[in-house]
């Protein structure tokens, strides 16, 4: 199996520990587990400009696009995905958040239907919880199938101790993220996210080729694969859960024919 970890934190510290026993967990498991590191601190990627391009006229058009696009097809490409950032006023660090901006564009063209995720997050007091539950929030919006999470308050400075409380109850943790990617299976979308899904399936038809304002989205609502159906065609969405894409989809067109958002060219 492939590993990408990606490390939000601008250094090998308390958060890092945590990652080098989750990696160690897995190689218990699977003794040919291939793991591929991203220090976002390292890459230099300059913050997101806000120019819209990614949304408009597609994110290979931004002018990030060397470094984030290698990182999409690593994600892609990894079986799992790790995700390490620090509390930073109780949410991720702002290099993590950057790449995430970076990635906005798929929360209205998500993305990543089979990638399943870790997100550790430590804290020295609090705010970790809510650091990996923002996380993963953007995570599933993006298409994530499944976010497991562990958030430890560390009560220090770069000297971090891991109890071994906290060795069990992360061996626990990684070892749910290893069975679910050892079975390849992919969870049916909850309907807190078939919700958005359909809305922007439905608003989009308002920016489809030959559109006053025809944008990406629009392209990307009208493939075949995915216009007639509630969710990406990768995941099985059990019945009783189509009616809510449905509607909402129909929602969407109707608010979408009222409220047409005008993009500059
Ligand atoms: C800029 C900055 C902001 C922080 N914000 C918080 C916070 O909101 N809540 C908290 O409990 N700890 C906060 N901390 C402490 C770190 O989250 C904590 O020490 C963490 O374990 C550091 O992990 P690291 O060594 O991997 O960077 C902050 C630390 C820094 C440097």
């Amino acid at each position: 199996m492939k590993y990408l970890i990606i490390n939000g934190t601008p250094h090998k510290g308390n958060t890092w520990k945590l990652v080098q026993l989750a990696k160690e967990s897995i190689q218990l498991k699977d003794q040919l587990a291939v793991f591929d590191e991203i220090h976002l601190a390292r890459l230099n990627l300059p913050f997101c400009s806000g120019c819209s391009v990614c949304f408009r006229l597609g994110h290979e058009k931004c002018s990030h696009h060397e470094i984030i696009g290698q990182i999409i097809d690593k994600i892609n490409n990894a079986d799992g995905v790790i995700f390490a950032s620090a509390a930073y006023n109780m949410r991720e660090t702002a290099m993590l958040k950057n790449f995430f901006d970076h990635l906005c564009f798929m929360l209205h063209r998500p993305n990543f239907f089979t990638s399943k995720a870790l997100v550790i997050t430590t804290a020295g007091g609090v705010g970790g919880k809510r650091a990996a539950k923002s996380i993963s929030t953007f995570l599933k919006g993006i298409g994530f199938n499944r976010c497991y999470l562990f958030s430890v308050t560390t009560y220090s400075w770069n000297d971090y101790k891991i109890k071994d409380i906290t060795r069990v109850k992360l061996r626990k943790v990684v070892s749910k993220f290893y069975r679910d990617i050892l079975s390849g299976r992919l969870h049916s979308p909850s309907c807190m996210l078939l919700i958005p899904y359909n809305l922007f399936r439905g608003m989009s038809l308002a920016y489809i080729k030959g559109t006053e304002f025809e944008t990406e989205d629009g392209l990307y609502w009208t493939e075949e694969s995915r216009s007639k159906s509630v969710y990406d065609s990768a995941v099985h969405v059990p019945i009783y859960k189509k009616p809510i894409g449905h509607l909402f989809y129909l929602i969407g067109k109707i608010v979408g024919r009222k409220l047409v958002v005008t993009y500059k060219k």
